[in-house]
């Protein structure tokens, strides 16, 4: 039996158009559960106390509130760590971040609160200078290790790393931060 031309070429229209709908589905359906990397943000700093007496007896307790959120289908698991803080390139506190899981599109509130260490920073030789000029200035550091997968298709890690420099000033009692975050995969 003679297939007529005009057949055929409807034939081969319908194939390709049957084609380019699998491939765009499939494309969109990748794009849409591809791993992306959770958005890391430091929300606020603040001074939850600071005394300076004129002993240069100094007591600072920051509070810091991060926002990790996870732009994913799929949850994303972040291991314990630690946030640290440095004066002046020397470490003068530090607090744990308890691991969690965060759902699929979801976000979560870190709050944790960092003492200072009053001996390193009282003992280091800009401190006089900072009290001087009524502002002290530290740096905090987190790094953060996480998992999200995709229905077991893809398993992604992630690593991110946020640097904030926080200024405190002594006579307003408050503090203010610009951060930095960067993916690693
Ligand atoms: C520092 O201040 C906090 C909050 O008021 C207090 O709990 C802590 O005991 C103080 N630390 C020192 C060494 O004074
Ligand atoms: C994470 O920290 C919590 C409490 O601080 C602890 O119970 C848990 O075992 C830790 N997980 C890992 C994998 O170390
Ligand atoms: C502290 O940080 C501010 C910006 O937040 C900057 O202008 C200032 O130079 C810094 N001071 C020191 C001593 O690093
Ligand atoms: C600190 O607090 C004072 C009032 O308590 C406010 O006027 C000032 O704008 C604040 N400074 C910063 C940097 O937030």
């Amino acid at each position: 039996m003679r297939i007529p031309k005009s057949l055929k070429i409807c034939g081969i229209i319908t194939a390709v158009v049957i084609v380019t709908l699998i491939v765009t589905v499939l494309v969109l359906w990748l794009a849409v559960l591809k791993p992306k990397n959770p958005k890391i943000t430091l929300q606020q700093v603040t001074l939850e106390h600071i005394s300076l007496g004129s002993d240069f007896q100094i007591n600072v307790t920051l509070g810091m509130l991060l926002t990790v959120k996870n732009p994913n289908h799929a949850s994303f698991r972040y291991e314990n760590t630690t946030a640290f803080v440095s004066y002046r390139g020397s470490p003068v506190a530090e607090a744990p971040i308890q691991e969690d899981t965060i759902p699929a599109r979801g976000s979560r509130d870190i709050s944790t609160d960092l003492f200072v260490d009053a001996d390193s920073l009282v003992a280091n030789a800009g401190f006089g200078e900072d009290v001087a000029a009524r502002r002290l200035n530290f740096t905090s550091s987190t790094t953060l290790h996480g998992r999200a997968e995709v229905l077991n298709l893809f398993k992604m890690t992630a690593t991110t790393y946020t640097t904030c420099v926080i200024s405190v000033y002594i006579d307003t009692q408050n503090a203010t931060s610009v951060c930095n975050s960067k993916f690693k995969y």
